[in-house]
């Protein structure tokens, strides 16, 4: 097992640490580790956020363990050299197309959750986003029209065969769930989803065992908020997985909590929390490691097969929430408050326990 560590910026390293840990806790008999830099510490290290020797090691590796990128001070650069760079570049560079990113209710976070605890209780969904097109990859520039006035455009396009591959994914995960996909797009405006929801129908039918409907984007973020627990995989373009996966994973209590897997054609993934670098509270021991670490969970069911260690993770992870650790951004006032290092400890703690 290559695992590629790339902590990146802000919180990064702190949680790659715990996440670090935990991974070492296994005494995996074939496990090699190899780290990088990326984001803005790779672009003041190197002069680029993705540097080629961290591509290579990307490259190299069977799956890559990622923190967190993203620097203010980074804010006025052009745009290629901005930290947000490096995740596109490396799921460009990989061929990462297929972003899973689950929400699920933590028992015990249910008041953490922007919706009253008992609708918030009900979710438990995967979002499939297709990662390597749409308005994110088209032509774009902003440009000076004939008349002076400047214009930006990003030309928005889904070839069939980027859609077949994203829907196969979103109904074999659907087939591991509850059998029932959601494909979101905004067909009624726009052709890419014209084309997009034609081509989901067509494999459709190589998957009858799976429940199939169609939400407009629009009414997909209506619904996420209405009634949460109508949903099972959800799956849909770059965009608009983008926006629905943030308001997920307010709804599912903290964006400290998730984890997200980007995989490629063979099972190759980086696996990164969907959080940011959170630069305000870096190297303050106030992070919350448990995305991070259930990432890390990710990795193993889906890049090496080993359900059995992901499977105990997870546990330990529900374990220490049961024991009532919060890090700051999932405790309610006047709940007491552990660091970063501390939940990482705990989670150590029950894996040996378990
Ligand atoms: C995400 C992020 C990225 C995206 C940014 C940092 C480019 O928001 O992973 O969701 O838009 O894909
Ligand atoms: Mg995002």
């Amino acid at each position: 097992m290559k695992i590629a560590l790339l902590a990146g910026d802000g919180i990064g390293l702190e949680i790659m640490t715990e996440a670090r840990k935990v991974l070492d806790a296994f005494s995996l008999p074939d496990v090699a580790y190899a780290e990088a830099d990326v984001g803005g510490t790779a672009y003041r290290r190197h002069g680029h956020p993705l540097p080629p020797e961290t591509l290579e090691v990307a490259k190299n590796a069977d799956a890559v363990l990622f923190g967190a990128v993203g620097d203010p001070a980074c804010d006025n650069l052009e745009r290629h050299l901005r930290p947000e760079q490096a995740i596109l570049g490396l799921r460009q560079a990989l061929g990462l197309f297929a972003n899973l990113r689950p929400a699920t209710m933590f028992p015990g976070l249910e008041s953490m959750s922007a919706l009253r605890p008992e609708i918030a209780r009900t979710i438990d969904l995967l979002i499939v986003r297709e990662l390597n097109g749409d308005v994110y990859f088209g032509e774009k520039a902003i440009r000076t029209l004939d008349d002076g006035r400047r214009q930006g455009f990003d030309f928005m396009s889904y070839a069939e065969d980027e859609v077949r591959r994203i829907a196969h994914v979103g109904f074999r995960a659907a087939q591991g769930r509850g059998k029932r996909l959601t494909s979101v797009d905004k067909a009624n405006v726009l052709e890419t989803s014209q084309l997009w929801r034609d081509v989901v129908i067509e494999v459709a039918a190589e998957y009858p065992d799976v429940e199939l409907s169609h939400m407009y984007v629009d009414n997909a973020a209506m619904q996420l908020v209405r009634n949460p627990g109508q949903f099972d995989v959800v799956v849909t373009g770059n965009l608009f997985g983008d926006i629905l996966s943030d308001e997920a994973s307010m709804l599912a209590g903290s964006i400290g909590m998730l984890p997200s897997a980007s995989l490629d054609a063979n099972g190759k993934g980086l696996y990164e929390p969907i959080h940011g670098s959170a630069p305000d509270i870096a190297g303050q021991d106030k992070a919350n490691p448990l995305a991070t670490i259930l990432s890390a969970a990710m990795m193993f069911r889906y890049t090496f097969a080993r359900a059995d260690v992901a499977d105990r993770i997870e546990r330990a992870v529900r374990g220490v929430l049961g024991q009532g650790l919060r890090t700051g951004d999932i405790a309610l006032p006047g709940e007491s408050v552990v660091g970063t290092r501390a939940m990482g400890d705990a989670v150590l703690a029950a894996l040996r326990g378990a």
